[in-house]
């Protein structure tokens, strides 16, 4: 017979997970869509510990896409008080199992109180050592693909060849630069690039976002 590998040799580095079909599985027992989301509470409570007991590096949960701003007020109301709730209630299971909080998204959409307790916990838990859970809130693709850039761009990545590359290093492969005309202005020297701002704390890796279910 043959013995199975471990299991920590097949462990993804990543895994990420949308988060879905809250409401359904609550119409289906009867109840309404928020009691749905408040069980969906309790899947990431057991995803977060098999994560972590398994030894995966990153869980990133896509738990509210832009898109989801567009359902009724009183839902959005009711994940977001959800999401204070929770993330009050879970930080000290958090820093006992090592797990560090972290968050992706367009997270200055969020309420106040929201923002204040992400803050919160990602501070708190800023020194675990184990899984790092990276929650994704309000976000979508286009979020990801624009902040990636604004993030190149502060950081002065090199990137040769392409516009706004540090230095004022010139676009995209040059073509080939045609003969001034007769008449034609010389051209002027670039100005000097600004000096970069200290590049920001490197993200966690994550793959790019999902389509919003
Ligand atoms: C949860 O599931 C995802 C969130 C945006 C919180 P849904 O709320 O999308 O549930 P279904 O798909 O309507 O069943
Ligand atoms: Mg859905």
């Amino acid at each position: 017979m043959v013995e199975p590998t471990p299991p920590s040799q097949h462990l993804p580095r990543h895994v990420a997970v949308i988060m879905d079909g809250n409401g359904r599985w609550a119409r289906e027992r009867g109840e309404d869509r928020i009691f749905g989301h408040a069980s969906g509470v309790e899947s990431v409570r057991s995803a977060v510990s098999a994560a972590g007991e398994l030894g995966v590096g990153y869980l990133t949960l896509y738990a509210f896409s832009t898109e989801n701003w567009s359902r009724p007020q009183e839902e959005i109301n009711a994940l977001m008080e959800l999401l204070v709730k929770s993330l009050a209630g879970e930080v000290a299971e958090l820093i006992r199992k090592g797990v560090r909080l972290r968050s992706t998204g367009d997270i200055s959409a969020l309420p106040d109180a929201c923002i204040a307790g992400l803050r919160d916990v990602e501070q708190k838990t800023a020194h675990c050592e184990g899984l790092n859970l990276i929650l994704a809130l309000s976000y979508s693709g286009r979020w990801e693909l624009t902040e990636a850039v604004r993030r190149i761009v502060r950081s002065g990545m090199e990137l040769e060849g392409f516009v706004g590359a540090k230095g004022g290093q010139s676009a995209v492969p040059a073509a080939p630069a045609a003969p001034p005309g007769p008449g034609a202005p010389p051209t002027p020297p670039a100005p000097p690039a600004p000096p970069a701002p200290p590049a920001p704390p490197a993200p966690p890796v994550a793959p790019p976002a999902p389509a919003a279910p």
